[in-house]
């Protein structure tokens, strides 16, 4: 129950962490969004208008064209036709002809795509640049009427958007029709003269329209382009950002795991230091207690007397687990008082000196001259020294090389000690777990050496590395401050 509920109040924290970079991926993203939209709106409002532009100076142009085409047309043809002819008739070839010359005369070089005249007493067209037209009805639709109104007036017709541009679509096409009314021409200006018909100028836009597309397109794309990019680099952030998050939350978890770890570790230490401390009494009496029957054993049994030694040797080794168990739970502050540690190694060496002969194991040691007295606590540093120094011999079972060497950086007032072995070696995974208590895999190891190696030099706040590999050996450095 109390657990789940620091679950939760954890899962707050990390949720609370988080809030602010979401907030913050959150506006990047929809920022993102509205600037696209942004653009869109903006680059239809500009082609828009620049359209609308067109239209408008087009329509203009267009306005002063027919005006003077249809004075030209009153002028050069109806005029002398009616007086030639005493009536318009456009059936007969020479008067179409001829209003044909005054049309394409009147409109030579001025982007004019065609000219059509329309009859005013119904909606049919009596001239047209393009012959197919002519003498079709009902063509002229609701312009055709207010320009008979006598009003001025067009109509664009377009084809084709945006969609257009994409390769293998139709050509975008645009036509301004413009209709003004054809007059009969006064000598008096203040007079408007009577509607004979009604003139169409149908101006061909679809270049410019298609630029302005084109323009709209490449604002769009542009725009796009950029907000990629952005995206991109923006995604990179995003990514980068979370796996740093991702890598904090771990290592709060490491963290907070290894805080467990040492509390539930603090509290065994204790329970062992009361109950190894309550065996370490009984045992010495057992052991004390072997001893004497073992002498008596002689006397009373003789050739029984091996039964009491078992007891007295057992009761040492147990003896030794206890006092291990103890060094281990309570780890004591360095004693410090300065110390050689060449010498500790050479009274350790010099005491398993026989066991390394009878073993086969071959010793090399190489004590640095240079080596000062360094303040430590000798009794902690010779167990340490001892107990790497034991790992090695055991696991040279078939003999091997022993090597035990110290140097001194004076530079920097370093003492290095290197034990090297040629035995069994560990792999990779195996040397993670070796400091970590009451690893072993040892039939009677209780698992704690290294343990209690870690605990001393950290003491002293020096540091312990390990170097080894399957079947060839290892090597322990302890580095420590000399000064
Ligand atoms: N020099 C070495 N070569 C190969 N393996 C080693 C060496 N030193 C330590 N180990 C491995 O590390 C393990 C842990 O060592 P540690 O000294 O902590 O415990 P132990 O030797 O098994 O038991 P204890 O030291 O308490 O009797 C050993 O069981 C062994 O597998
Ligand atoms: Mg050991």
């Amino acid at each position: 129950m109390v657990e789940r509920k620091k679950k939760t109040q954890d899962d707050a924290a990390n949720l609370a962490s988080l809030k602010p970079f979401r907030l913050v991926k959150f506006f990047s993203y929809s920022g993102l969004a509205v600037f696209l939209l942004f653009t869109l709106v903006l680059s239809w409002i500009i082609s828009n208008h620049a359209k609308k532009v067109l239209l408008e100076r087009s329509e203009a142009y267009a306005f002063v064209v027919a005006e003077n085409l249809s004075h030209q047309v009153f002028q050069q043809f109806v005029l002398p036709t009616v007086m030639r002819y005493g009536e318009i008739a456009l059936r007969k070839p020479e008067q179409f002809a001829r209003l044909d010359t005054v049309v394409r005369n009147a409109t030579h070089g001025m982007r004019i795509q065609a000219v059509t005249i329309f009859d005013s007493s119904e909606n049919i067209i009596s001239y047209s640049m393009v012959a197919s037209r002519i003498g079709r009805k009902g063509e002229g639709g609701i312009e055709y009427h207010k320009a008979l109104a006598g009003e001025n007036n067009s109509v664009v017709r377009s084809a084709g958007s945006l969609l257009n541009l994409l390769p293998g679509g139709r050509p975008i096409t645009s036509q301004l029709s413009t209709f003004i009314p054809f007059r009969q021409y006064q000598a008096n200006k203040q007079k408007e003269g009577i509607i004979l018909g009604v003139i169409e100028v149908v101006q061909d836009l679809s270049e410019d329209v298609a630029a302005i597309t084109k323009l709209q397109g490449s604002i769009i794309f542009t725009s796009m382009l950029i907000m990629s990019a952005l995206f991109v680099v923006l995604g990179f952030i995003v990514a980068r950002a979370d796996r740093i998050i991702e890598a904090r939350a771990e290592e709060r978890r490491r963290l907070e795991q290894q805080l467990h770890q040492s509390q539930r570790l603090a509290t065994l230490g204790k329970m062992v230091a009361s109950v190894s401390h309550e065996i370490k009494n009984p045992l010495g009496i057992v052991r004390s207690t072997a001893d004497i029957l073992g002498k008596r054993l002689k006397s009373v049994a003789p050739g029984n007397e091996h039964l009491a030694e078992i007891i007295v040797e057992e009761t040492g080794r147990l003896d030794g687990i206890v006092r291990e168990f103890l060094d281990f739970a309570r780890p004591q502050e360095p004693n410090r008082a300065l110390t050689s540690v060449n010498d500790i190694f050479s009274k350790i060496l010099a005491f398993m000196e026989p066991e390394l002969e009878r073993k086969g194991i071959v010793l090399e040691t190489s004590l640095s001259q240079d080596m000062p007295q360094i303040s430590l606590d000798q009794g902690l540093m010779h167990r340490a020294c001892l107990n790497i120094l034991v790992n090695s011999v055991q696991a040279m079972a078939e003999g091997g090389r022993l090597s035990v060497e110290t140097r001194y950086e004076k530079a920097v007032g370093v003492a290095t000690l290197i034990v090297s072995d040629t035995g069994l070696g560990m792999s990779p995974e195996k040397q993670g777990h070796i400091f970590t208590p009451f690893y072993t895999d040892k039939n009677r190891g209780t698992g704690l050496g290294l343990a209690i190696v870690k605990n001393i030099v950290d003491s002293h706040h020096g540091t312990i590395t390990v170097d080894s590999k399957e079947g060839e050996g290892t090597t322990f450095t302890i580095v420590l401050p000399g000064r």
